[in-house]
């Protein structure tokens, strides 16, 4: 059962015992930590399924873990686990179950959730989507004019968009080289208008992606990609190229997409969370349903891992202790996530999604305020690019940036030797953001030079190293090892809303700007007058004078 006492962990012992342990070894420097423990990788790494997690490279001692898995045994970190496996109402504020681990169960799986199991339901949907996928990607589905369908385009936003797109772009070797998905999300009409004029209305399905139904930007491109679609073909051929995937059936019948080709999914799949369900129905047509469903493989072995490893061989678990290590009580403000892997240059923006949408927030699941500092700015770019572009500021800076770096030890791509040149940049960044480079290498360098040259130069060359940082090694970036890698972060930021009392699963934020857009709107087309602050009523009427109507 849940436990619904108030979330007052910042009062526990293990609370002030972990502050008092960052201050007595704050000093302490990780390449002194190596030289004096030279099995640190040994001790302080971890493989699951052929993903090996290296976090030797942190500010941390055996110490510091017990103390952490302390503070996870104190917040009674098991028992949520369990809570939201079962499907106990976790979510708290929309009192819903959070299951996206049951769309990766296996189909001989039970989960009985009040009575009912929703293993047959999710793979009942699960064999919908496979009949489709295999008509469309055999060319058995035809478009208006009896040509096979070309391009498939997605219309979604936010957790609708971003997880299907970071699948799709990963796993792109896997893809039909005859079916071309494209991502349409924002309301900005450049990106639907742009991805349009390449397309043929005879040979383009449509994908209307919204677990609601009700998000104006997809429903907006999806208006506008009808307009576009029946300028060249008729209202009754709309049900050969648009479908639907959402929770709603009735704003999706309202919206005039038949239901035979709508896919559903259930409220107790977050948003964010929803890639595993139809939502990825993008990328099922793309790498077909055998691929899809070994990436559904991949994400259900990461939960088997996170549900009975204990803390100590626990990646999530660990994973999750060393953010909160560095955001509560180091106070760093960022995290960084660096894939070493083309094909995952989304999946900083994915996990952004998935973090500070669940953990950005302020008060605990039951309203109390939090004093301390919770879910970390993520951000983060595709190696080695980002190596050339912001690690100034992490090797030289003043900030604490703990990062991911995230590298498959094989390419899919064999060109030339340039793999072993990627992987040979991610691990030399991660060394010299740990060793940094100290006054008497850089002495030995610069010893022929004058003086005064010399003085100015040496604290430019300096490095203080003692930046932290994850490595994740991929065997290859397959189905299988990207289900457990996506699987792993989700879980990672389940372990950090249990140990700061945030329910990780509702976005209360999100809707304020939302509510303001709607009545900012009318006010940009009218000549009325306006009763904002002084700055949003100057570029209100700054847009009324300049906007070309
Ligand atoms: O931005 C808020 C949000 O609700 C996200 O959580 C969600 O992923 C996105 O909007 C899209 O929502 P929907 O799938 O309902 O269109």
């Amino acid at each position: 059962m849940l436990d619904y006492r108030r979330h007052d962990i910042n009062g526990s012992p293990v609370w002030a015992k972990l502050h008092q342990h960052q201050r007595a070894t704050r000093h302490m420097h990780m390449r002194e930590l190596f030289q004096l423990d030279p099995q640190r990788f040994g001790r302080f790494s971890l493989e699951v399924d052929g993903l090996l997690l290296d976090y030797s490279k942190n500010r941390m001692t055996e110490r510091t873990f017990e103390l952490l898995f302390e503070l996870a045994e104190t917040v009674n970190l098991r028992g949520w686990m369990e809570s939201m496996r079962r499907g106990e109402r976790i979510n708290v504020s929309e009192d819903r179950a959070v299951l996206h681990t049951a769309l990766r169960l296996p189909a001989d799986a039970v989960l009985e959730v009040d009575g009912v199991d929703l293993v047959p339901q999710v793979h009942a949907v699960l064999q919908r989507l496979r009949a489709f996928c295999e008509r469309v990607r055999s060319g058995e589905w035809r478009g208006y004019t009896g040509l096979p369908v070309k391009d498939v385009v997605n219309l979604g936003i936010g957790g609708s968009d971003l997880g299907p797109l970071v699948v799709d772009e990963a796993l792109g070797p896997y893809a039909h080289p005859g079916l071309t998905v494209h991502f349409v999300s924002n309301v900005d009409g450049q990106h639907i208008a742009r991805t349009l004029e390449k397309l043929d209305p005879r040979t383009t399905l449509f994908i209307v992606a919204s677990k609601s139904f009700t998000t104006p930007e997809t429903l907006l491109n999806a208006q506008a990609a009808r307009q576009w679609f029946l300028q060249a073909a008729t209202e009754a051929d709309i049900a050969r190229h648009f479908v639907a995937v959402s929770t709603n059936a009735d704003a999706v019948k309202a919206f005039g997409i038949d239901p035979e080709n709508m896919f559903g999914f259930w409220d107790w799949v977050g948003g964010r969370y929803s890639v595993w369900s139809a939502i990825g129905l993008p990328v099922m047509l793309a790498v077909g349903f055998k691929c899809f469903s070994e990436f559904l493989a991949g994400g259900h072995a990461m939960d088997r891992h996170f549900f009975s490893a204990p803390f100590e061989r626990n990646m999530p678990v660990i994973l999750a202790l060393i953010g909160v290590w560095y955001n509560t009580f180091y106070g760093a403000h960022t995290h960084a996530i660096m894939p070493y892997d083309h094909g995952l240059r989304r999946l900083p923006a994915h996990i952004q999604q998935l973090d500070m949408e669940s953990n950005g927030k302020r008060v605990g699941r039951f309203g109390e305020r939090l004093d301390f500092k919770t879910g970390p700015v993520i951000w983060g770019e595709e190696g080695v690019n980002s190596q050339h572009a912001f690690f100034q500021l992490l090797h030289q800076g003043t900030r604490l940036v703990p990062c991911d770096f995230i590298i498959p030890m094989n390419s899919h791509y064999r060109v030339d030797h340039q793999h072993a040149v990627l992987v040979a940049n991610c691990l030399a960044q991660t060394e010299a953001l740990m060793r940094g480079k100290a006054e008497a290498e850089v002495m030995a360098e610069l010893s022929d030079l004058p003086g005064d040259r010399l003085d100015m130069l040496l604290p430019q060359k300096l490095f203080p190293g003692n930046q932290p940082s994850n490595t994740l090694a991929l065997d290859k970036l397959t189905p299988h090892a990207l289900g457990m890698l996506m699987a792993l972060y989700e879980h990672k930021v389940f372990v950090q809303g249990v140990i700061w009392g945030i329910n990780s699963f509702d976005q209360w934020g999100v809707e304020y700007g939302k509510q303001l857009a709607q009545r900012i709107l009318p006010e940009l087309s009218s000549e009325g007058a306006l009763a904002h602050d002084s700055s949003t009523n100057g570029l209100i009427a700054h847009f009324r004078s300049r906007h070309e109507y």
